[in-house]
């Protein structure tokens, strides 16, 4: 796949078929994933396709966003109401929530390092290679955030060693369609030189689009 369309079109799909991802697809994944910028590879990968796994983890899912949420003052069901961009995100949040149990394939990321600089880019790399393959996935972090202890349990993580739990990556193909990611363009999102100084350009539409 060129690089543009993979830049362009991998974006969260959370509404993903149960189907398995095969192991080669997934050995491609990851040995791409780990070429991404690292400090040191201070980093460890979990690959989850245990049913009884992912079904244990699915309720703490929903906790976590319960609670993330909570802490917004707002419940998934107002967001869904608010209508507008806001509530296709919220629509397709809470169908993460709802089909967790469903997912094929989790990647998660841990690394001792705090902040999660450290294993990002791989994580990305690891969206990208994903997408090359049909792959779709979503980049979420509440249940480190919010659930870690209950998930370092399931999973089998050792408790005191240091490990931050960064983000799990559902994984899967697609039910639906592969589209660009709808932004802010870059002209307002980007300045030159100093805060507000003048970009230099403007791009009132994508760059890439498909063929
Ligand atoms: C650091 C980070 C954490 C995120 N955590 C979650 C999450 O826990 N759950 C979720 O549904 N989306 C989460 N998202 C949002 C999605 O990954 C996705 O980027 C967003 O919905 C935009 O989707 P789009 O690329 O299709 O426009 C997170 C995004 C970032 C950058």
């Amino acid at each position: 796949m060129e690089i543009h369309e993979a830049l362009y079109t991998t974006r969260a799909m959370r509404r993903l078929r149960p189907d398995p991802v095969p192991l080669d697809v997934q050995a491609r994944i990851l040995d791409a994933a780990i070429r991404a910028p690292n400090v040191e590879q201070q980093w460890r990968f979990l690959l989850v396709d245990d049913r009884d796994v992912i079904g244990a983890l699915a309720p703490l899912y929903r906790i976590a966003s319960e609670k993330m949420l909570a802490d917004f003052g707002i419940t998934l069901a107002d967001l869904v109401r608010m209508g507008g961009p806001q509530s296709r995100t919220a629509r397709s949040a809470l169908y993460l929530v709802e089909h967790f149990h469903e997912l094929p394939l989790l990647l998660i990321g841990f690394s001792p390092l705090r902040g999660g600089a450290g294993i990002y880019p791989a994580l990305w790399s690891a969206m990208l290679a994903a997408r090359a393959e049909g792959v779709g996935s979503t980049l979420t972090t509440i249940l480190g955030e919010y659930c870690a202890p209950e998930a370092f349990e399931i999973l089998g993580v050792p408790p005191d060693a240091g490990w931050n739990m960064h983000a799990v990556v559902p994984m899967g193909y697609p039910l639906g369609r592969w589209a660009v990611a709808p932004r802010r363009p870059v002209h307002e999102v980007a300045a030159r030189n100093s805060w507000n100084g003048d970009l230099g350009f403007t791009v009132d539409a994508p760059l890439w689009s498909p063929g």
